[in-house]
């Protein structure tokens, strides 16, 4: 699903290259659940942004459901991210003008999607998460754990190759936080791949394979 090979980035301090990802070797296999463990500053959102196709490496190679990532053009990238990748973030990143069926059906919208059929689909995914009588409220109008499985349901509704979780707990209290972990499990379980990013070894626990990022070098 994911194979990357060498992947190095850095960002320019003054006239210098400060290397943040250093030859990153990192694979994960259909139907796994994989976290990435590491302190803050280690790289990890840099590697998300990379893994997620929002960003550019400087070398290397990585292959995203035998797709060469390195060799596309930035502007095709779009159509990737949007068909293969469904983004959890930890503020959640909701539009706070739409409602949940509208926050839920956009990806679908995006892509050409019918109205009707994108509703369709929203109310197949939401089946799974309890937010049924939910549809109208705006983000505003929910706790964090009913905004985070809002925007679960959005990244799961298009069907992605992977979910790419970037500390999905980290700004929910402890209940809600072991509710989306728990619900993880079952969405790994039910057959979908999850990369999950967290600095927090309890977080990191619940995913069945963990690797390491320390100071921009990755460790199985
Ligand atoms: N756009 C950027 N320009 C310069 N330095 C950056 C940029 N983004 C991140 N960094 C630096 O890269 C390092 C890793 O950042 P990041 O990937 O956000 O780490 P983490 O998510 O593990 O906390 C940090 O030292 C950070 O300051
Ligand atoms: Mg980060």
């Amino acid at each position: 699903m994911i194979r990357m090979k060498d992947i190095n980035k850095g960002y320019m301090l003054g006239e210098e290259k400060l290397p943040i990802l250093k030859n990153i070797n990192f694979s994960v296999k259909e139907g796994e659940y994989v976290a990435i463990l590491g302190p803050s500053g280690s790289g990890k959102t840099t590697l998300m942004n990379i893994i997620g196709c929002m960003d550019v490496m400087d070398s290397g190679e990585y292959f995203l459901d035998g797709m060469a990532i390195h060799s596309t053009p930035e502007e095709d990238l779009t159509e990737v991210r949007n068909q293969k990748i469904g983004f959890i973030f930890q503020n959640y990143q909701l539009i706070p003008t739409y409602n949940v069926m509208q926050n839920i059906t956009m990806p679908l919208i995006m892509r050409g999607m019918h109205h009707k059929e994108a509703e369709e689909a929203c109310m197949e995914t939401i089946k799974l998460l309890g937010l049924d009588h939910r549809l109208e409220h705006r983000p505003s109008e929910l706790s964090g754990g009913q905004k985070q499985r809002v925007s679960i349901a959005r990244a799961l509704v298009g069907k992605p190759s992977i979910l790419l979780a970037d500390e999905p707990t980290g700004a929910l209290d402890q209940n809600s936080g072991k509710d989306v972990l728990k619900l993880f499990r079952e969405l790994n379980e039910m057959g979908n791949t999850i990369v999950m990013i967290t600095h927090d070894l309890n977080v990191a626990q619940s995913a069945k394979r963990i690797v390491r990022i320390v100071d921009g070098e990755l460790y199985e």
